[in-house]
């Protein structure tokens, strides 16, 4: 276990312009999952966010709603302060850039580079509305494509054809407030030196520690075409930092929007007393680890600007940005004007977010590799293996050691259960490195391995059998059993919390924490009184599920990915995922060709981790590849050797741009939960039937 650092962790700011979607959710779970491992661990940890209020859409969004800027913010932040809260983001600190410290930081910094010699001067020609009487960013001008001739695009880029432009290369550009064509003027505006600081920059972008090395190239074309000076400044009217010592000048939203990460620090620090101020972890010497979670669109302001800008002003760098891909549903990009781009609030009210914390970390890596929402795929992967195979097996050996063994635990570790125990304990370190590396997909495919495993033994042994009979045989199985579901519960804890809480409760001990496990204190008292066991967590229902998406929607999206679109739950009435699957005659089975294959080769498919590319003989003198969907549950190195049963007469589909031929049987409900239907030792070739 390392030792006890000090860490301030950070999720981007959200704009102070809307709602918050689930695409924020998945960071902000990212975020609080790192942040609960590293307090487990005996860390001290500062976690704080805040909304970040400038820039013109902001304005022109309360302006929209008749209100004035600071009003509009105000409530804002009051609705994404209860989604953080709902969501069980244990933020120490929610606090907000238009607010005296920002201002005060922003200023502090600025004064710095100024000094430092880094701030320069330059006219700048931007467009300009003579009617609305402002200069216009590049998404309020609007006109046709220079390139493909797509009507009403912005002045950025098109979204069309993709082109980049500039607002002025527009055709028929108007001012997208009042649709008049807008005027080109000059005006002076502040630049930071960043082109100065290419070099070192550079390296920094380059150091594995900073960045994760497929972000790092993502930059490199910038370095390769030079990097430009950065204009922070925008003149009036602008909701945002008056520039000091200036006239009608304000901070671009950009350089002032990072500084918030030291604002909310310094009104925690202020609020808590924890610090004397912001500079005891922000100051150059600090002993503080800063890491920022930041999605992929927004990595040029976190890796280039703002880095140089601290180093510039003499405050600390952070030491990781953690960069995570983007979410989409059911295979597709969310969607605002579809009605698909869902509200944190809307799950929410449609169910209980530990299901979401629990699929969100199941899917996150530590690259920064998009992940999918599939509906189904959600619904089986919480209900197989976080209520069923994890729930259950701690709710079966509570209900067993409370009920009828009188809530007794062995004094000491059976026999029987040595190895069970053993193997789980043995699975620490990897849990460990899966959450320093926030590889939390990681973490989950060990949980649910080690439940299984726990139920496995269950099962073989049948302690609910010998409860008459042989009650300190079922006693000690189950108490080893009991010490395994503690261990799983101090794995899962920073993922589900609120689940994990309960059931600490009913294991009759305070949670156990990384720190304990690193001290060796894995084993809980066996002299202790157990609480009243009781469900975890419900099944999540289709019908909850369903409540986040349109239902015209939710059928198109069915539609389009080839399955039927779920019919309408009738109250009480199974729903279609609980119902028997449509009925074949024998006709119809026969004409599946099963057999047994014996693999020969397997390896990751590359960018698809759930994927594995197989050599399969199936007796026939030469080899099929079949692309498998296993790669969670299984490792390569597991599966050479290994006799499997493949459906030999499916047509060859292309996966990933591999020709499969064939398909292997699994059980489960799909991701780290499947077992391979094992043909036992028959020969390649042979039917199954
Ligand atoms: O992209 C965004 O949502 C920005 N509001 C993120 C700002 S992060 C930090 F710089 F404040
Ligand atoms: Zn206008």
């Amino acid at each position: 276990m390392p030792a006890k650092k000090k860490y301030l962790v950070t999720p981007a700011l959200p704009y102070a312009n809307g709602p918050l979607h689930l695409g924020h959710a998945v960071e902000y779970v990212l975020c609080d999952v790192f942040v609960r491992y590293l307090r487990s661990a005996g860390h001290d940890v500062v976690f704080v966010c805040a909304d970040d209020q400038h820039g013109t859409p902001v304005e022109l969004s309360a302006a929209k709603q008749g209100m004035s800027p600071e009003a509009f913010v105000a409530g804002i932040w009051e609705q994404h302060r209860a989604d953080f809260r709902d969501l069980g983001i244990s933020l120490d600190t929610f606090h907000s850039t238009n607010s005296p410290e920002n201002k005060h930081y922003s200023e502090l910094i600025y004064s710095r580079l100024k000094e430092a010699g880094d701030i320069l001067r330059r006219p700048v020609r931007q467009t300009y509305c003579e009617v609305d009487r402002r200069f216009l960013p590049d998404r309020f001008v609007r006109g046709t494509c220079p390139n493909c001739k797509s009507p009403d695009q912005y002045g950025d880029a098109c979204e069309v054809c993709g082109k980049t432009y500039r607002p002025d290369e527009l055709i028929s550009p108007r001012c997208a407030l009042c649709g008049t064509p807008p005027v080109t003027r000059e005006s002076e505006h502040l630049f930071f030196a960043l082109s100065r600081h290419q070099a070192w920059l550079q390296d920094l972008v380059r150091s594995r520690r900073f960045l994760h090395p497929a972000v790092a190239n993502q930059l490199q074309a910038f370095f390769d075409q030079g990097l430009q000076d950065w204009d922070i400044s925008r003149d009036a009217p602008y909701f945002g930092c008056p520039i000091p010592g200036e006239k009608d000048k304000f901070f671009y939203v950009w350089l002032d929007a990072p500084i918030g990460y030291i604002s909310a620090t310094e009104k925690w620090a202020q609020d808590t007393g924890r610090a004397r101020s912001a500079m005891d972890l922000w100051a150059e010497e600090s002993d503080t680890e800063i890491h920022h979670v930041i999605g992929k669109d927004i990595v040029y302001f976190h890796a280039l600007f703002w880095p140089t800008v601290l180093k510039v002003a003499r405050f600390k760098r952070p030491v990781q940005l953690h960069v995570h891909g983007h979410l989409t549903l059911n295979g597709e990009k969310m969607s605002k004007a579809r009605g698909t781009m869902i509200n944190i609030r809307t799950a929410l009210e449609a169910f209980d977010p530990t299901y979401l914390r629990y699929f969100f970390a199941a899917n996150l890596g530590p690259g920064p590799e998009d992940f999918d929402l599939s509906l189904p795929e959600f619904r089986a992967r919480v209900n197989g293996e976080l209520v069923n195979n994890f729930g259950n097996l701690a709710n079966r050996t509570l209900s067993l050691l409370t009920g009828p063994l009188g809530g007794k635990l062995a004094p000491a570790p059976g026999e029987a259960g040595k190895s069970l125990v053993e193997a789980a304990l043995a699975r620490i370190p990897e849990v460990v490195s899966a959450y320093e590396a926030l590889d939390f997909r990681a973490v989950v495919r060990t949980i649910v391995e080690v439940s299984q495993s726990a139920n496995q033994f269950l099962q073989a042994r049948a302690p609910w059998a010998k409860v008459k009979a042989e009650p300190e045989v079922a006693r000690a199985d189950l108490s080893d059993v009991s010490d395994v579901v503690a261990l799983l519960a101090t794995f899962l804890a920073p993922i589900v919390p609120s689940v994990t809480e309960k059931l600490f409760v009913q294991l009759g001990t305070p949670p156990l924490t990384f720190a304990d496990l690193g001290a060796g204190r894995a084993l809980l008292p066996r002299a202790r009184a157990l609480g009243t066991p009781a469900p975890l967590l419900p099944r999540l229902e289709e019908a909850q599920v369903n409540r986040l998406v349109p239902p015209e929607e939710l059928a198109r999206l069915a539609a389009a990915s080839g399955k039927p679109a779920p019919a309408a739950p009738s109250p009480g009435a199974a729903t279609a995922a609980d119902a028997a699957a449509e009925e074949i005659d024998i006709e119809t089975f026969a004409r599946v060709d099963l057999r047994v294959g014996q693999v020969l080769g397997a390896a990751r498919v590359p960018k698809a981790d759930k994927l594995l590319k197989l050599t399969v003989d199936l007796g026939e003198g030469s080899p099929r590849t079949i692309v498998a969907g296993i790669a969670e549950a299984y490792g390569p190195e597991a599966l050479v050797g290994r006799k499997v049963v493949v459906v030999a007469n499916l047509k060859p589909r292309a996966l990933r741009g591999i020709e499969s031929r064939g398909m292997l049987l699994a059980a489960g409900t799909g991701g780290a939960s499947l077992k391979l239907v094992d043909p036992g030792d028959l020969p390649p070739g042979s039917p199954v039937k």
